[in-house]
């Protein structure tokens, strides 16, 4: 099941959820019923899965795109299974336990009163049973190994009602990376399948490519004498001669404020630091060094360029975030193109 909730981590969820259902991923995960109809308006016929929490004035628009809710509140099944009673079939959902992450989920008392008492709706079909793990990128293996342990007594309260439920899955990328006994029927990845990971350095993960670079074009070239300042605020003040690129990218883009004066893109091959603040549209870098710059020149902020490469892991070092940060701050202005494999 692949995560692609917030736009695909940044890459475009229409173009890569058809891609990967094309390389026989199974099914396709976003948060939100809002995400789910963009891919069904695109043509995605696909199972998608809605992991994010269901509102009981949603369950209609849920049903009418046939999109597979993660059920995390019992209050809401009598609604689902209403809902469901005009179709044939019993309609698929997903459980979600709470083992530890302290966010969504039925508690364990919650689901052994619901198997307990054997009235699971009969309009529904338990297809999933799922929980999240909290620390797959931790140091130390303890807290997924308690939450899976308490995950295999969900299980176990389920299928001694006599439930055979088809799809149990708990692991996201690092818990499908470190904890094969996390993987179950089906696992969860989102960041490594963008080519990313946060896992500790004691830990062997596989030879992940990153997907996405993020290119702009320089868009004006010019030099300030000694003592001139840049940007808002006037926080760089050149001290030589230097030739400022002016890049038509800014936060509103995705490009972290926290980059003002510490982050770099690459222009001609070469590093250009960030100067001064980065404003909602621009950023402005140091060129000085790098010879034969002209506007039109390629920017990248993500990607290579010759022997040089930045990856959204060094950006998220700068601005001091996660990689999965980086991605999903590319905002909606930058066209996404795609290259074919
Ligand atoms: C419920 C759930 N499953 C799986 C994932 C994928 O996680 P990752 O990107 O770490 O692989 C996420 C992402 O946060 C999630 O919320």
């Amino acid at each position: 099941m692949a995560v692609i909730k917030a736009n695909a981590y940044g890459h475009g969820a229409v173009e890569t959820a058809r891609t990967l259902l094309r390389h026989g991923v199974s099914h396709v995960a976003v948060v939100s019923i809002e995400e789910g109809v963009i891919l069904r308006h695109a043509g995605i016929t696909g199972p998608i899965v809605v992991l994010g929490p269901l509102f009981h004035e949603q369950v209609r628009d849920l049903l009418a795109h046939q999109l597979t809710p993660v059920v995390s509140d019992i209050a809401l099944l009598p609604v689902l299974a209403e809902a469901a009673s005009s179709f044939p079939v019993p309609y698929p959902i997903h459980l979600k336990v709470e083992t530890g992450m302290g966010r969504l989920g039925l508690s364990q008392e919650e689901l052994a009163a619901l198997f307990g008492s054997r009235r699971f709706p009969t309009t529904l079909q338990l297809e999933g049973l799922m929980t999240h793990l909290a620390d797959t990128d931790g140091p130390s293996p303890d807290m997924t190994q308690e939450q899976l342990a308490r995950f295999r007594d969900a299980i176990d309260t389920v299928t001694a009602s006599g439930f055979r439920v088809p799809l149990i899955h708990a692991a996201n990328s690092g818990g499908a990376i470190r904890f094969p006994e996390a993987c179950f029927s089906l696992v969860r990845p989102g960041i490594m399948l963008y080519g990313y990971h946060t896992l500790p350095n004691s830990v062997a993960v596989p030879d992940l490519k990153p997907v996405l670079s993020l290119r702009t074009t320089v868009a004006q070239v010019r030099t300030i004498l000694p003592g001139h300042k840049v940007s808002y605020n006037g926080t760089f003040t050149a001290r030589r001669k230097t030739t400022l690129a002016v890049l038509p990218v800014g936060y509103a883009d995705g490009v972290n404020r926290r980059l003002s004066n510490r982050g770099f893109v690459l222009i001609r091959g070469h590093r250009a630091p960030i100067v001064g603040l980065v404003c909602m549209d621009m950023i402005m870098v140091d060129v000085t060094h790098i010879p034969g710059i002209t506007v039109g020149d390629e920017a990248a902020l993500i990607g290579r360029q010759g022997n040089e490469q930045i990856t959204a892991h060094d950006v998220a070092q700068w601005a001091e975030t996660i990689p999965y940060e980086v991605l999903c701050s590319i905002g909606p202005r930058i066209p996404r193109q795609y290259l074919a494999a």
